[in-house]
C-alpha cells in the first residue's frame, strides 16, 4: 500500500521536526489526521505492519529475555582526570605522541545515562543495544524504538547504508520528579535517579512500561560505517548526525587547544546546575578521527578521549541514627542522621528516607554506609546501602509506636505508605510548630519574620497553640524572646496586622488541610465563592471542584467536621483576617465537566499557569490519559500520553491552538 509508506515517511518527517529539531512544521491536528489514517489503514492491514511504523513507538508484546548482541567494534570506556594538571598531562601525553603535530577537541557534557548503539540499516533502525562489557550488550531494540528523540527512520539524504551510531539514553530531573510525584502518588516506587531511572526503564521486558518513562537521547559518535565514506572529524561527524535526523547536544563544543578546553570544563561546572539532565563531567576528545585512530587504546580505553570529573553528587557516608519527624499533617518521615559528608558542594548530615517502604525496600540498618546523592535543588536522598560494609549485629529501623514530640499512638492504614501521628496539633506540639509554619509562609499568609526558630520559642513556652492566638501577641512579649529586639518585634506585629487582609485563596492554603495546596485551595476559593459555602459543603459537592477527587474531598470535610478546626478557623475570623467574596459566575465555567491533560513542555506559560486557567474555566486536569478524557494539551516534546489519546481518539491541541482556545474563553462577554 502506497499510501501507508507515503503516510509513514510523513510522520516520520514531522516527528523529527517535533523531537529532535524543536521546530514542528504542522500542528497538532494535522499531525493527527495522518496518524490516525495509518492506524486505520494498518488496521486493516495487520500484514503491512513494520517494526519502523511510527504506531509502533507505544510499546510491543513483553519479550521472554533479552538477546544478545557482539559489537563488530567494542563499546569502550574513558579515562578519568581530575585536576587540571591531568589535563595538561594527558594532552602533552597526546602531542608527544603525534610528534607535536597541532591537535584540536571536541568538548561535551558526560551525560549519567545509559550508553546504547543504535544500527541503521538502509535509514531504518534495525537494532538497539546496550553496552554490556563492551564486546557483548542486549538487543533492547523494542524498548528504544518506544524513545520519541530515536528515529525509526533517518530523515534527509546522505546516510550510510548500514551504520551505528552511539549515545545516551537519559531521563531529565524534571522529568524523574514528575514520574515519582506520580509513582509515589499511586503507592508505587519511585525511581532513585535519573541514571537508574533510564537504565532500569530500559532494562524492562515489557516495552510497554518502557514507553511510559520519559527518556531522551543524545547522540555522540559514530561506531562503524559501512559503504560511505566516514568523517573526518568529530565535529564533523555530529553535524552530519543532525543532518541524518539523529538527535546532538547543542552543549558541544570545538576547543582548539588546552586553554580553551580548561574555559569550557570550568564553564560547564558552572551551569551543571541549570542543565535538564545530570552529567559527572565533561568528555573531551581529539577532533580529528584520523588522529584519534593513530592515538589508539589501551585496555578498552581510548588514549584520544578523556572524562574530566565533577566532584560526585553523590558520596559514601555512615548511617549514624535515624530519626522520625512530624509533619504538619502528623505524618512520620524516617530521616538518616549521616556522618557528615561533604557532597555536591556542601556538607550533608541528613537524608529523607520518605516511608517505612522506602527502608525496606533500601534494606537500611544503622551502622551501613550508604551512597548519599543530592542533585540541584532536591532534599539529599539515600540512594543505596553499600553491600558487605554493614557492621556485625546492625539494627534495623523500626517504626516507633508512640510520637517522638507527644508520645501519641503512631497508626499506619494498611494500604498506605505514610505513618501518622493519631493525635491533632491540639495534642502534638510538632505538629503545631508545621502549622503555624505553613501558614506563615510565603505562599499562605507571607508573614514575614514569623521563622522556624521564633515559632519553637512560642510553642515550647505555649505562647501561642494555634494561628489565632499570635495576632494577641504583645510587642513586648515578643520583644523579650531569643534573637528578637524592638525593632524585629515591631516589625513582626506589622507583618502580622498586615496579614489579615488577604484573598480566600490563600486563606484556604494556610489552614494546611491534608493535600490541599495552593492550586487546589485556589479552585475551591473560585468553586464556593465564601468560606461559609465551603465548610458546608459534603463530600460530594466538594468532588465536583477541578482537582478534587474522593481523597482530597474526604480530608476537606473531616477537617471542618472537627470542633477543633472549626474554632481555630473563627477564631481567626474573629481575629481580624478578612479576604474579598469570590465571584462565583457559572457562565464564567463553560469547561465545566471536562477533564484535561497535559503532556510535554509549554513554551508561553508554566504547567501550573495553564492548569489554574483551566480550572478556572470549570475544566478537571487529570494526570493522565483515559477514554474519558475530554482533551489532550501537548506541548512539546510530548510522549506516551500523546500516543494514548490518540489511540483512544481523545482530541489533541497542541500549545498554540490551546492558548488561542484560552484567550477565546477567558475574553468575558459583553
Ligand atoms: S564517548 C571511547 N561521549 O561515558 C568513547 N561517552 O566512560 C566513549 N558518556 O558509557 C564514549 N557522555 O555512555 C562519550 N559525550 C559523551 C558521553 C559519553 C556520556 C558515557 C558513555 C560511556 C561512558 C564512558
Amino acid at each position: 500500500m502506497d499510501r501507508i509508506e507515503q503516510l509513514r515517511g510523513l510522520i516520520h518527517h514531522h516527528n523529527h521536526r517535533y523531537h529532535v529539531l524543536d521546530a514542528p512544521e504542522i500542528a497538532d491536528g494535522e499531525f493527527d489526521a495522518l496518524f490516525d489514517e495509518l492506524v486505520e489503514l494498518e488496521k486493516r492491514h495487520p500484514e503491512l505492519v513494520t517494526g519502523d511504523s511510527p504506531t509502533q513507538r507505544v510499546g510491543s508484546e513483553p519479550l521472554g529475555e533479552f538477546a544478545s548482541v557482539t559489537h563488530p567494534v567494542a563499546m569502550l570506556s574513558l579515562d578519568k582526570v581530575s585536576a587540571g594538571d591531568e589535563l595538561s598531562d594527558w594532552v602533552a601525553r597526546l602531542s608527544a605522541r603525534l610528534d607535536g603535530e597541532p591537535m584540536a577537541f571536541t568538548c561535551e557534557p558526560k551525560i549519567d545515562g545509559v550508553a546504547v548503539a543504535l544500527t541503521y540499516d538502509a535509514g531504518r533502525l534495525a537494532l538497539a543495544a546496550t553496552r554490556g562489557d563492551g564486546q557483548t550488550g542486549e538487543d533492547i531494540t523494542a524498548n528504544v524504538r518506544t524513545i520519541g528523540a530515536v528515529p525509526l527512520r533517518l530523515t534527509g539524504r546522505g546516510f550510510p547504508p548500514r551504520f551505528e551510531v552511539r549515545g545516551e539514553v537519559y531521563m531529565t530531573r524534571d522529568d524523574m520528579e514528575a514520574f515519582n510525584e506520580r509513582a509515589r502518588a499511586a503507592g508505587e516506587k519511585p525511581l532513585v535517579n535519573p541514571r537508574n531511572g533510564a537504565a532500569g526503564s530500559l532494562r524492562q521486558l515489557d516495552p510497554r512500561i518502557t514507553a511510559g518513562r520519559p527518556l531522551n537521547m543524545y547522540c555522540y559518535s559514530l561506531g562503524w560505517v559501512e559503504g560511505a565514506r566516514p568523517p573526518e572529524t568529530q565535529m564533523e561527524a555530529l553535524e552530519r548526525l543532525g543532518a541524518w535526523g539523529l538527535r546532538t547536544n547543542p552543549a558541544v563544543e570545538p576547543a582548539d587547544g588546552l586553554e580553551a578546553c580548561r574555559r569550557y570544563v570550568d564553564a560547564l561546572a558552572e551551569r551543571r546546575q541549570a542543565l535538564a539532565y545530570d552529567i559527572d563531567g565533561a568528555v573531551i576528545k581529539v577532533d580529528s578521527l584520523d588522529q584519534q585512530r593513530r592515538l589508539g587504546a589501551v585496555t578498552r580505553k581510548p588514549r584520544w578521549a578523556v572524562a574530566y570529573k565533577y566532584p560526585a553528587e553523590e558520596a559514601t557516608t555512615r548511617v549514624l541514627a535515624v530519626e522520625f519527624q512530624v509533619g504538619r499533617t502528623g505524618a512520620i518521615t524516617p530521616v538518616a542522621k549521616l556522618e557528615p559528608v561533604f557532597v555536591g558542594g556542601v556538607t550533608v548530615s541528613n537524608a529523607t528516607l520518605h516511608n517505612m517502604d522506602e527502608i525496606a525496600r533500601l534494606d537500611l540498618r544503622i551502622g551501613d554506609a550508604v551512597m548519599v546523592r543530592r542533585a540541584g535543588d532536591v532534599i539529599p536522598q539515600v540512594a543505596s546501602v553499600i553491600a558487605g560494609r554493614r557492621p556485625e549485629q546492625a539494627p534495623g529501623v523500626d517504626l516507633p509506636e508512640a510520637c517522638p514530640a507527644c508520645g501519641s499512638a503512631i497508626v499506619r492504614p494498611e494500604e498506605e505508605a505514610v505513618a501518622r501521628c493519631s493525635a491533632g496539633p491540639a495534642v502534638c506540639p510538632a505538629q503545631r510548630k508545621e502549622g503555624l509554619m505553613h501558614y506563615a509562609s510565603r505562599l499562605a499568609m507571607d508573614i514575614e519574620g514569623l521563622g522556624e526558630k521564633l515559632i519553637d520559642q512560642l510553642v515550647e513556652k505555649e505562647m501561642v497553640a494555634a494561628p489565632a492566638d499570635l495576632f494577641a501577641l504583645e510587642q513586648e512579649e515578643l520583644a523579650g524572646l531569643e534573637r528578637m529586639g524592638e525593632i524585629s518585634a515591631r516589625n513582626l506585629r506589622h507583618a502580622l496586622e498586615s496579614s489579615k487582609e488577604t484573598t480566600l485563596a490563600r486563606f484556604i492554603y494556610a489552614l494546611g488541610i491534608r493535600e490541599v495546596g495552593e492550586a487546589t485551595a485556589r479552585n475551591l476559593a473560585e468553586h464556593f465563592g465564601k468560606l461559609e459555602a465551603l465548610r458546608d459543603a459534603d463530600a460530594e459537592t466538594l468532588e465536583a471542584v477541578p482537582d478534587v477527587g474522593p481523597v482530597v474531598a474526604a480530608n476537606i470535610a473531616g477537617y471542618f467536621d472537627d470542633a477543633a478546626n472549626s474554632q481555630a478557623v473563627d477564631a481567626l475570623v474573629e481575629a481580624g483576617v478578612h479576604w474579598p467574596d469570590v465571584e462565583v459566575d457559572k457562565d464564567a465555567r463553560p469547561l465545566e465537566g471536562e477533564t484535561w491533560v497535559l503532556t510535554g513542555s509549554l513554551e508561553s506559560m508554566t504547567r501550573n499557569e495553564a492548569k489554574a486557567r483551566l480550572a478556572a474555566l470549570g475544566a478537571r486536569v487529570a494526570g493522565s490519559v483515559s477514554a474519558k478524557t475530554s482533551r489532550l494539551v501537548a506541548g512539546e516534546r510530548a510522549g506516551s500520553k500523546l500516543a494514548k489519546a490518540r489511540s483512544l481518539d481523545v482530541p489533541v491541541m497542541d500549545e498554540t491552538e490551546f492558548a488561542a482556545f484560552l484567550e477565546l474563553l477567558e475574553e468575558k462577554p459583553g
